[in-house]
């Protein structure tokens, strides 16, 4: 009798998830809250807090208002959740790292990216010049302990982006990131100029790194094509978006354009989890299990593979450049739909 009414509720549940996962490859609401509410009781938790501090290193990111607090949600069949502001752009910053990266395996595959740059945490600050000179010896071997979303590596990838000049080359990267946020991105003039006036230090970073062979020639380009990229101005939902064709194999979910092939994405998020938010790459992982990127205009970016892409904008940085609202709320709201790959609920 016991067993038959345990039969009948376990058939029950089983029908709720199959149904769920029919309904659009989720099985997010088969228990805990939809993502609607999930996104709502993070906005109203976070909405007043007030830790951390706008960038300044680039004077135009310290202008930014610190309140700005947006959170998107996009699943991988285009369902779009969202609250607070989903409109103002801030630049993309770092978060563009994973873009020309994925841009650069997709058109010179997964080797390209391991054997001229590495795929390994350096666990160094995004624009440390130790971590350049602690694995210069290296370079050749074909073991190069970088990675494409710290400066030196990014800068380096920004590098192998191929075309004629200059332009030839930033319509690639515009073009490709437009093709992720299924719209046509615009650079952020101020930023660019600010950040251009002020970026000595990555200028000496690309010198580094064609004085140890990692970027072949031009590191002037590569420098202000980096710039250039930092300063795509994006919303909360460009970033989503975002994150959601990653999630969803590559493709556009709502444009429908494969814009990396699904055999390649596994490498991007591998980079992702290692190195997307720094030297706190560990500790983010430990809470939340999904590959991320932040950037210091105040985004971050997270991927739940084959469920959704989530990002949120909130200007206040902590010590390790990630912003402190954008990581709560995200971890929030995926552990709120169980959204850890690595959490399985035992049989
Ligand atoms: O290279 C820089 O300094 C910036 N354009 C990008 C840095 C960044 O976003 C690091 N992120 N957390």
């Amino acid at each position: 009798m016991v067993s038959n009414l345990l039969a009948t509720r376990r058939r029950r549940f089983m029908a709720v998830v199959a149904a769920s996962v029919m309904a659009g490859g989720l099985a997010l609401t088969a228990q805990g809250p939809d993502p609607q509410t999930a996104v709502n009781n993070a906005f109203n938790q976070f909405k007043t807090l007030k830790e951390g501090k706008n960038a300044d290193y680039i004077p135009a990111l310290a202008k930014v208002d610190p309140n700005l607090y947006g959170i998107a949600l996009i699943t991988v069949d285009g369902k779009v959740y969202t609250a607070g502001d989903i409109k103002t752009e801030v630049s993309i910053q770092s978060i563009s790292k994973v873009f020309t990266m994925a841009q650069v395996i997709q058109e010179q595959g997964l080797d390209a990216i391991e054997k001229r740059i590495g795929v390994d945490a350096t666990g160094a600050r995004f624009n440390s010049i130790i971590a350049v000179e602690g694995v210069r010896t290296v370079v050749g071997t074909g073991a190069p302990e970088m990675n494409p979303l710290v400066n030196p590596g990014a800068i380096s990838a920004t590098s192998m982006v191929t075309g004629a000049n200059s332009d030839a080359v930033w319509k690639k990267i515009i073009g490709t990131y437009n093709d992720y946020a299924g719209r046509q991105l615009t650079v952020l003039q101020d930023v660019y100029k600010s950040e251009s006036d002020s970026n000595q230090r990555n200028q000496a970073i690309g010198a580094l790194m064609l004085a140890y062979g990692y970027i072949k020639s031009n590191w002037p380009q590569a420098v202000d094509l980096y710039t250039r990229q930092c300063s795509v101005g994006v919303n909360a939902r460009d970033l989503a978006m975002m994150a959601a064709t990653l999630a969803a194999g590559g493709k556009n979910p709502v444009t429908g354009k494969v814009v990396l092939d699904a055999a390649k994405v596994p490498g991007v998020l591998a980079v992702m989890a290692t190195a997307g938010l720094y030297d706190d790459s560990g500790k983010w992982l430990y809470h939340t299990g999904l590959p991320a990127k932040s950037g210091v205009g105040g985004g971050i970016i997270a991927v739940a593979p084959g469920k959704f892409g989530i990002a949120v904008i909130s200007p206040p940085l902590d010590d390790a450049g990630n912003s402190v609202r954008a990581q709560r709320t995200i971890t929030a709201i995926s552990n709120a739909l169980g959204a850890n790959p690595y959490a399985v609920r035992p049989k």
